[in-house]
C-alpha cells in the first residue's frame, strides 16, 4: 500500500529516504570517547596491528562500496587494499596467508560467490571481517568477524540505504585499522572521524535535491544512453549510479574514469548525450577538481549535455553545467555518501518514467544464492 511506501509510489524511494537513519543507526555505538570500537568484532587491537595487506571482495553495489574504501584506507593506512569482484577472486589463486585481512561486503550475507570468497579465504588462513546487513546470515556465520550494518530491511531490489550503510562501515574498519596501527595524517584522520559522525545531516541535506532529479529524470528518460565520469572517490559513485540506471531503466549506462575519456570514451560523445558528471570539492583535492572541470568543457564542447554533482557553492563549474546539482560540503573521502544519493533518485525516476516497476526490476533478484 502507499503507507507501507511511505506515501510513495514504490519503495526504493522510501528506503532512499531512510538513507540518513540507516547512516546513524550504523555508525550509532562505534564512536566511544574519540575512538572507534568495533564492538562486534571478535577481533583483538593485536589482530589488527598483524594486518600487512587488505583484500575487499564482493559483488555488484558491495563491490562499489569496496571500490570507496580503497581510497580510505589505503591513504589513512599505508596498507595495500585490493578490491576484487567475490566471482574472479578464488578463481585467480590470490596471494593470502594469516597476516592478510578480507573484508567481505554483503547485504543478505547469502550472496554464493561472496561465500566462496570467504571459504577460498579462510582455507588460505586469512582472516575475514563480514559486513553484513542480515543478522545471523551465512557469511557472517562463517566468518572470523563481523561489522553489522544497520540499515534495516530493504524492499526494492535496488539497493540504497545498504549502500550507504556499507560506505560507512567501510570508513569504520579504515579508521579502526588506523588508530590501532597509527596513520601519516593524524589531523586529517581526526577531521574525517568527526565528519563522519556528521554526514547522516549532510544526506539529510541532499534529499533536497529529490524534485530537481525527477524533473531532470523526464527530460533524459528517452536517450538512448548516459554516461557517468568521476575521479578518486567519484569513480566508484560514477560506476554506481551507472548500474543503477542499467538495473532499473534497462538503458545503456557506463561509468568511466574521467582521466580514461581521452583513452577511448570521448569516442562516444556526441550531440545531446547526457553525461553525469561526479565532481570533488574545490577545497579538498585541488588538482583533482581542475582536471575534471577540464574533463567537462572537453566533452560540453563536442556536444553532450552535462549533468554536474558539484559541492553547493562550487561557482568554477556552472560555466560547464547544462544542470548542476548540488550537494553539502564533506570532506573529500566521505564524499561518496552525499553524491551517490541524487543518482539513485535519477535512476528510479527515469525507470518510472519508463514505465518499469522501480522496486522489482526484470531478470534481477535481491539475494543471489547461486554461483
Ligand atoms: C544492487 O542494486 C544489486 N541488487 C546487486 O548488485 C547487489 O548489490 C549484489 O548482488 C550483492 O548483494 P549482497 O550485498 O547481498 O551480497
Amino acid at each position: 500500500s502507499a503507507a507501507e511506501k511511505g506515501g510513495h509510489d514504490y519503495f526504493m524511494l522510501k528506503e532512499i529516504e531512510e538513507q540518513p537513519e540507516a547512516l546513524a543507526n550504523t555508525l550509532r555505538g562505534h564512536f566511544d570517547g574519540g575512538r572507534i570500537v568495533l564492538d562486534e568484532q571478535r577481533m583483538a587491537d593485536q589482530d589488527l596491528r598483524d594486518v600487512d595487506k587488505v583484500f575487499v571482495v564482493a559483488c555488484g553495489t558491495a563491490y562499489h562500496s569496496g571500490l570507496i574504501a580503497k581510497y580510505a584506507i589505503e591513504h589513512w593506512t599505508r596498507l595495500p587494499v585490493e578490491v576484487e569482484l567475490a566471482s574472479e577472486f578464488r578463481y585467480r589463486d590470490p596471494v593470502l596467508d594469516r597476516d592478510t585481512l578480507v573484508v567481505a561486503i554483503s547485504q543478505s550475507g547469502e550472496t554464493a560467490d561472496t561465500l566462496e570468497a570467504v571459504r577460498h579465504a579462510r582455507e588460505q588462513k586469512a582472516r575475514v571481517l563480514a559486513i553484513c546487513n542480515t543478522n545471523g546470515a551465512q557469511i557472517p556465520r562463517e566468518s572470523d568477524a563481523v561489522l553489522y550494518t544497520h540499515a534495516g530491511p530493504e524492499v526494492g531490489v535496488a539497493a540504497t540505504k545498504t549502500f550507504l550503510a556499507q560506505i560507512a562501515a567501510n570508513f569504520l574498519v579504515g579508521l579502526a585499522l588506523a588508530q590501532a596501527r597509527g596513520t601519516k595524517y593524524p589531523d586529517e584522520v581526526a577531521r574525517e572521524f568527526a565528519e563522519l559522525e556528521a554526514t547522516p545531516a549532510a544526506v539529510q541535506k541532499v534529499l533536497s535535491t529529490v524534485e530537481h532529479m525527477r524533473t531532470l529524470a523526464r527530460d533524459v528518460a528517452d536517450s538512448k544512453a548516459v554516461l557517468f565520469l568521476g575521479r578518486h572517490v567519484g569513480f566508484p559513485v560514477a560506476l554506481e549510479g551507472a548500474l543503477k540506471l542499467k538495473e532499473l531503466a534497462y538503458m545503456h549506462a557506463e561509468g568511466f574514469a574521467a582521466g580514461e575519456l581521452k583513452h577511448g570514451p570521448i569516442a562516444l560523445i556526441e550531440s545531446g548525450l547526457p553525461v553525469v558528471v561526479v565532481m570533488p570539492s574545490p577545497k579538498g583535492r585541488a588538482v583533482l577538481h581542475a582536471k575534471l572541470v577540464s574533463n567537462i568543457s572537453e566533452i560540453q564542447a563536442r556536444g553532450a549535455r552535462t549533468i554536474v554533482i558539484a559541492e553547493e557553492g562550487d561557482d568554477t563549474v556552472r560555466p560547464f553545467a547544462d544542470e548542476l546539482v548540488e550537494v553539502p560540503a564533506v570532506p573529500t573521502l566521505l564524499q561518496p555518501l552525499v553524491s551517490s544519493v541524487p543518482l539513485q533518485v535519477l535512476a528510479a525516476e527515469i525507470a518510472r518514467t519508463r514505465g518499469y516497476d522501480v522496486d522489482k526490476p526484470r531478470n534481477l533478484a535481491k539475494s543471489v544464492t547461486v554461483e
